[in-house]
């Protein structure tokens, strides 16, 4: 059982760095499941309707942050953990450390408080790698500007938010490195894809 995550701000190329490691997981293995928070499942992707929503202009963080949780606690028990306990590969596009980079480092909120309801939502469940995929918050905003998104309300956070998130994903690598492979996203899509399968075929084994 091996639990990897996807981290990165906007535009830093996450999806299509997924597709091709699962494509390639593909040919491994018939065990590999990719799934996305907040979504995956159909309790989270009703919430994430509402996240998404750019008419809740009105949310608070808090609130923010309760929704975020409400996906997660339902995605771990209904996918991520049953998968995982019958020896599957489980690839999540973004997972807690989402919520420590946005609502923590980005809005502010106490990183103790979003931890300690981040284990509540996880039942204590942590990636055993999560890839951060990191560029500078001006490349990975014009690259989303070129790209129907339909994240108009998180993007829509001026651009200090954004530098708080990737500083924040930074400093979140640098407290667990064993855990976190930072890789530079300002390279050739193929470049990246190699440092990421190196590092899951040391995992896989
Ligand atoms: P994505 O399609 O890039 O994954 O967009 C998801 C958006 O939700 C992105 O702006 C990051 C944000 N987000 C949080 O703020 N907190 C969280 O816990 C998660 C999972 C996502």
């Amino acid at each position: 059982m091996t639990f990897i995550t996807f981290e990165g701000i906007e535009g830093s190329g996450k999806t299509t760095q997924i597709k091709l490691l699962m494509a390639w997981l593909q040919t491994r293995t018939e065990r590999a499941l990719l799934t996305r928070e907040p979504g995956g499942t159909a309790i989270g992707e009703q919430v994430r309707a509402i996240l998404l929503n750019p008419d809740n202009t009105e949310m608070t963080p808090e609130a923010e942050i309760l929704l975020f949780s409400a996906a997660r606690a339902q995605i771990v028990r209904e996918v991520i953990r049953p998968r995982l306990e019958e020896g599957w590969i489980v690839i999540c596009d973004r997972f807690a450390d989402s919520t420590l980079a946005y609502q923590g480092y980005g809005h502010g909120l106490p990183l103790d408080d979003l931890l300690q309801i981040t284990e509540f939502a996880t039942g204590g469940l942590w990636p055993d790698l999560t890839i951060y995929l990191d560029l500078d918050v001006e490349t990975g905003l014009r690259r989303k500007a070129a790209t129907p998104e339909e994240w108009n309300r998180m993007e829509a956070q001026a651009i200090d938010f954004h530098k708080r998130v990737r500083a924040g994903y930074l400093a979140l690598a640098k407290q667990n490195p064993d855990r976190w492979l930072v890789i530079d996203a300002d390279q050739p899509v193929e470049a990246i894809q190699a440092q990421i399968r190196a590092r899951v075929e040391g995992l896989l084994g």
